[in-house]
């Protein structure tokens, strides 16, 4: 997609949240790659409540980027640290944002990230529109977005009162991910994949975004979150819209956002019954875990899409903490013809595309194959198309560069986080009871049991679940 046609470039970035963890990890190797692969030279001017200088931000700035095995000497790094600036202060406090406008000085069209928690996403809103620092700017602001539909649309309602929905930037940075867009870029530029993309030629879809560590260092922040909202209702949301949407319409830049806007609000909300929640032994001894917390660390669920394409089609969901690997991908597993040809005993997702979304980016192909010999007798094999590692730019910095230019297309809509939470909203809290597991399993016994024994999950462990398919 091209850029909008009013799309200007931002002309400072702003992020909140200086001196905290999102900027540490995520936020400085974005700016650093802007800065050496698209020459990003506007102002960026960190803000956070610490009373620090320009120069131990920098420094900050400095470590970060050491730890991500970037040098503070190259050229780039140097000079994104040039164009550093420092605001320090309470967010409640409008002199704080009287500073930023001054930083800002002739800057239009500032982009301000919030990087903090979103309990303060109104404080800060307000004070932005109060100081004119909102005049003619972009607002980007990471998940969780709301804790429910409701909390959802009062916090829209908060931020529409100081900016409009077309300068609100929502992060989800599995949009940002280079495989999700494979997963699009594949469909879409093939095709042969169309014509069988649906009920007819689908007996099932499985999306596992499975997680080998567990929530310690961030005890508190999960205890309060769980998997359905930190995972469940945005990322694998997410990927499934990508998956099975219909295929845009038209050059407007809203084309692909609409599309996966519209596969959202025709899915069902999630049914009680088809969802399992467990939590891996050993999660109440994570400092910041509330004591006897019957938080999941796990979730399992079937969702049904209402749609022409996909009505009727299972797509069975799950992702946890402390499973045996870190690995996540899709699966979409194709009907059997009614009667096997050759007499054969064929197992259960013998016939399947396969996009690997981590760790690394492919694309398989599950075909049965006929071993030599007299009888006609065959195995499942894949054929695996992989991508050379390595050329892969980091999400943040695609959805930062992105937002600076007014690109939308890879961040989330306010209607689609509605939508997300509408499926999610049913099953949030304790309404599904909740099975312990052991750390380095797939989850409860449950999730197996609720997917059945004729489709059961696939391992994405390379080699796990049919070691001879790969060659
Ligand atoms: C975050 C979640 O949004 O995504 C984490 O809060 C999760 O719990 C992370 O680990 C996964 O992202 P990635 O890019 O490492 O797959």
């Amino acid at each position: 997609m091209t850029d909008p046609p009013s799309a200007l470039h931002s002309d400072a970035i702003v992020f909140f949240g200086a001196t905290g963890d999102l900027a540490r990890k995520q936020i400085f190797p974005a700016l650093s790659g802007l800065v050496q692969e698209q020459d990003l030279a506007v102002p960026i001017i960190g803000v956070a409540k610490e009373g620090w200088t320009v120069e131990q931000l920098k420094a900050h700035a400095a470590d970060s980027l050491k730890a991500h095995g970037i040098s503070p000497d190259a050229a780039a790094v140097r000079r994104m640290l040039e164009l550093l600036r420092y605001v320090g202060g309470d967010y409640n406090d409008q002199a704080t944002f009287c500073a930023l406008r001054r930083e800002l000085g002739a800057a239009e069209h500032p982009l301000h990230y919030l990087a903090i928690p979103p309990s303060l996403f109104p404080t800060v809103a307000a004070r932005l529109a109060e100081s004119h620092c909102a005049d003619g700017a972009r607002l980007v602001i990471e998940k969780p977005f709301g804790r429910d539909g409701a909390s959802a649309d009062a916090l829209e309602a908060l931020l529409l009162r100081h900016f409009p929905e077309q300068a609100i930037f929502r992060i989800d940075h599995y949009l940002g991910k280079e495989p999700v867009r494979n997963i699009l870029y594949s469909r879409f530029a093939n095709p042969v994949f169309e014509p069988i993309w649906n009920r007819t030629f689908v007996q099932s879809i499985q999306i596992t975004m499975a997680e080998e560590f567990g929530v310690e260092g961030r005890g508190s922040f999960y205890d309060g979150t769980g998997a359905i909202r930190d995972v469940l209702q945005n990322h694998l949301l997410q990927v499934l819209a990508v998956l099975t949407m219909d295929p845009p319409t038209g050059e407007e830049h809203e084309a692909v956002r609409d599309q996966r806007a519209n596969l959202l609000k025709a899915a069902r909300p999630l049914d009680p019954a088809h969802v399992v929640r467990g939590q891996y032994e050993g999660y109440h001894a994570v400092a910041g875990v509330r004591a006897g917390s019957t938080v999941e660390t796990f979730v399992a669920a079937r969702l049904e899409i209402e749609n022409w394409r996909w009505a009727g089609v299972p797509i069975y969901m799950r992702s946890g903490k402390r499973l045996p690997l870190t690995a996540s991908e899709v699966v979409v597993i194709f009907r059997r013809p009614p009667r096997e040809t050759f007499g054969e005993i064929v197992p259960a997702g013998s016939s399947h595309v396969r996009f690997t979304i981590s760790p690394d980016v492919s694309v398989g192909l599950g075909l049965r194959v006929k071993l030599p010999g007299e009888r006609m007798q065959g195995r499942d094999r894949e054929l695996i198309l992989a991508r050379e590692p390595g050329a892969d730019r980091p999400p943040y910095q695609r959805l930062l560069g992105d937002a600076v230019r007014g690109m939308a297309e890879l961040f989330t809509r306010s209607d689609l986080v509605a939508a997300q939470w509408r499926i999610v909203d049913p099953v949030l809290g304790d309404v599904c009871p909740l099975y312990p597991y052991p750390p380095g399993t797939w989850g409860p016994a449950e999730a197996d049991e609720m997917i059945g024994q004729d489709r059961p999950w696939r391992d994405p462990r390379p080699g796990g679940q049919a070691p001879e398919v790969r060659d």
